[in-house]
């Protein structure tokens, strides 16, 4: 339990950066949202409290919903036919979303044991009794082999530029092995840039977000 001096330092200082409306919703995004569902995924874990011995991990912090469902409301894509992964996929908040647009399936991917644990819980917990093909793998993203049908990848700034680099690779390999075309929606693109060098061109931007306001902004790309 927080401190009430904590909790007023920390309303004060959402206020000051969103405004008030802002600010209620980002409350609502961040413990109110999926609490709805009896899910608890608010908590924000840095590496070194996961036990994560990897040094280009960051910490994990579930997507904000607004974020998430702005971005794939405001692109053109066939979501229905598509496969959807989160590379870092944390307690699973992406995943819950998408399933909101009724992909083919959906893969997590995540360092975290866990993490990926809870993230599966929290999948069931969210369908109920609706079937939805979905897996989730506990391990490092640079050690996982892009399934040649995945053309949704989704990003929250799970990592640095080292392990990103070899994950694009991997998803280069892929579209050798089956070309097609990709989608990559990157939240907090910290390092947009090692996208763009990769050859993806930006089809949305969102350079501040009002509620969440991730410091990179958020991007949609495609090859
Ligand atoms: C910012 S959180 C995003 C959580 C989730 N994707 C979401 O949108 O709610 C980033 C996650 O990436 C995971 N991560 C960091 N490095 C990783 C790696 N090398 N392989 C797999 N997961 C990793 C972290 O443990 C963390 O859960």
């Amino acid at each position: 339990m927080r401190s009430i001096p904590y909790i007023i330092r920390r309303a004060t200082f959402l206020v000051k950066e969103r405004g008030i409306v802002n600010s209620c919703k980002f409350i609502y995004s961040r413990y109110g949202y999926f609490l709805k569902y009896r899910i608890k995924l608010s908590k924000v874990f840095t590496p070194d409290q996961l036990n994560i011995q990897n040094i280009y991990a960051y910490k994990y912090e579930p997507i904000m919903h607004y974020s998430f469902n702005r971005m794939l409301k405001g692109i053109d894509w066939d979501w229905k036919e598509s496969t959807f992964i989160d590379i870092g996929c944390g307690k699973g908040a992406a995943i819950l979303l998408a399933t909101r647009y009724n992909f083919k399936r959906y893969i997590g991917v995540e360092l975290s044991p866990l993490l990926a644990e809870e993230c599966r819980k929290n999948i069931r917990k969210f369908i109920g009794k609706k079937e939805i093909d979905y897996a989730v793998y506990n391990c490092d993203a640079t050690k996982y082999t892009i399934p040649d049908d995945i053309n949704v990848f989704y990003f929250f700034n799970p990592f640095a530029p080292p392990v990103l680099k070899v994950v694009m690779y991997n998803i280069e390999l892929s579209l050798i092995r089956n070309p097609r075309k990709i989608l990559i929606l990157y939240f907090n693109a910290m390092y947009l840039p090692i996208v763009l060098d990769s050859g993806y061109k930006i089809i949305y931007a969102e350079k501040t977000d009002p509620v969440a306001r991730y410091k990179y902004g958020n991007f949609a790309l495609t090859n």
